[in-house]
């Protein structure tokens, strides 16, 4: 279909229905393809939505949603009663006859496995931004909660005591008294690792990625649970590595799965969060760590073990972390995060692993940026070496266990009977699972619009999605908020499940044969 200006052409789009990914999803690539590929430029209109579902045989909701994702990227500009466009380079739609020729077609300078790059959580977190919304969606912890006195009162502290030294680079492998603290909790937890086993990072993203670039070629399979972190999907496939899910139970990744993966995949690395998983908030049980980390053992395959969340525990015994069944330190990456239990904006995270790998790993991180902040991490220690951090984890720990427990208790009294959930032991998420029949995706697209932010559990599967999961925050919403939004929700999913279960009705009426 051509759009509606002189300029650049919509290639037809094909959808393929059978492929379980949305159409909606569908429709939005093709058209971030197009931009991409310079068949669409700065200023073109987009179809107008009307036309678009006729020619594709959708309904108007889908072309909508297509739409609205691509605005939320920042890929198109809606104009009231204009219509759609692709965005200029001022962040304003321009008009065809305002728009410059580009000589540089950076579509086609890109290399190609960053083209792949697209990390759906840009368009969450514009979401989440939404005035006034009630935010059951993005995964970080209350910035309310921050302890703000005590951690400037650490700052002063260490800009008085260190000076100047702490605004010069720093070393890449992390300052000294916070890879000893972070050293001395893995070991009281059963990981024995010294300080040079440690590498401070920029979050645990950081961690992730110097893994991925020091064992993955591009090419390299490595193996995730299905559904899994979608920041950490992204980030492999940004270095050109393929992706392989394997599926969960409720004990954790399916070992059987993996050993027969491994045994023909050529895999490079495992990639596995064994605590309050993200989406699903689930728990490795003790005999799965060990069974998992016995057939990566047997298969010379390292595990990169992300405990991102390991200290927000709200009931049931602490398993050990397969870094600390590993007892000849020879099989598991560990990283782990300040991000959840303090703040996300700290950015500093840390890697436990084997000296030979640190030494790859603080060679990478080197090169990458010199070092995380040596002010920001003199300042963590030094609150966590007060005693902060501990405070601030039992407070923050009996807080979002409250939280938890609001969610679920106001599950149980607004949502249908036929939807079900995870109790999680510890974390800020809770795993919904909906009635066949009813959309997860447009579940949340509706609650939004009633101000209610849920995430669409497809967004965190590899494979494409049963879509009748949504992954639901208590971490940032008071309890009020809480209940008001599950009681929103409860409506929404009230009137779906109805329509769904009439739907299978007619549909069971019509395959029965006309005699
Ligand atoms: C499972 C998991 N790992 C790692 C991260 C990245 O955290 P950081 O802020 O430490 O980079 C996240 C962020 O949401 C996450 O969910």
């Amino acid at each position: 279909m051509a759009v509606d200006s002189q300029r650049g052409e919509l290639p037809p789009i094909e959808l393929d229905r059978a492929s379980g990914l949305p159409l909606s999803r569908q429709i939005a690539g093709a058209i971030r393809s197009a931009v991409s590929g310079g068949a669409l430029r700065s200023g073109d209109r987009l179809p107008a939505e009307r036309s678009l579902c006729r020619a594709l045989g959708v309904d108007r909701m889908t072309v909508a949603r297509a739409y609205e994702e691509l605005a939320s990227e920042g890929l198109v500009v809606r104009e009231v009663g204009r219509g759609s466009f692709v965005r200029g380079r001022t962040g304003k739609a321009s008009r065809p006859h305002e728009a410059v020729e580009r000589p540089m077609r950076w579509a086609r300078a890109f290399a190609s496995r960053v083209g792949q790059v697209n990390h759906p959580f840009g368009a969450l977190q514009h979401t989440a931004s939404q005035d006034g919304a009630i935010n059951l969606s993005s995964l970080y912890p209350d910035p309310d909660l921050f302890p703000l006195d005590e951690f400037r009162a650490a700052l002063n502290s260490v800009m008085k005591r260190e000076g100047a030294r702490l605004f010069g680079y720093g070393s890449a492998e992390g300052y000294g008294p916070l890879r000893k603290y972070l050293a001395e909790s893995l070991t009281r937890r059963g990981a024995a690792v010294t300080a040079d086993e440690i590498v401070i990072t920029n979050g645990s993203q950081q961690g992730i990625d110097l893994v991925a670039r020091s064992f993955l070629d591009p090419g390299d399979p490595v193996v995730l649970e299905d559904p899994t972190y979608t920041g950490a999907v992204h980030l492999f496939q940004a270095h050109g590595a393929s992706v392989v899910g394997v599926p969960l139970d409720p004990e954790g990744m399916d070992p059987v799965a993996l050993d027969d993966l491994l045994s023909r995949s050529g895999a490079r690395l495992i990639y596995l969060i064994p605590n309050f998983q993200n989406p699903t908030s689930g728990t490795m049980s003790l005999k799965r760590r060990q069974h998992l980390l016995e057939v990566a053992l047997r298969h010379g395959v390292p595990i990169l073990e992300d405990d991102f969340g390991g200290d927000l525990r709200y009931e049931g015994a602490e398993q050990p972390s397969l870094k600390a069944l590993d007892i000849r330190g020879e099989g598991v990456v560990y990283v782990g995060t300040f991000a959840k239990k303090l703040a996300p904006g700290l950015r500093i995270g840390w890697i436990a692993a084997p000296p030979e790998v640190v030494s790859r790993l603080v060679a990478l991180k080197r090169v990458t940026d010199w070092s995380t902040s040596p002010l920001l991490q003199a300042a963590l220690h030094e609150f966590c070496a007060r005693g902060h951090l501990d405070a601030h984890l039992d407070r923050v720990v009996s807080i979002y266990r409250q939280r938890r427990d609001a969610m679920l208790g106001a599950m149980r009294k607004h949502f249908p009977a036929d939807v079900r959930w995870t109790r999680p032991e510890g974390g800020l998420v809770v795993w919904v699972t909906l009635p066949q029949g009813v959309d997860a995706e447009e579940t949340a697209v509706e609650a939004r619009t009633h101000g209610v932010l849920v995430s669409s559990g497809d967004l965190f599967f590899i494979r494409s999605g049963p879509r009748t999961n949504l992954r639901m925050v208590f971490g940032q919403a008071g309890l009020a908020d809480i209940e008001k939004g599950i009681r929103i929700l409860g409506r929404i999913l009230d009137r779906r499940v109805r329509e769904a279960d009439r739907a299978s009705a007619t549909g069971t009426a019509e395959s029965l044969p006309v005699l």
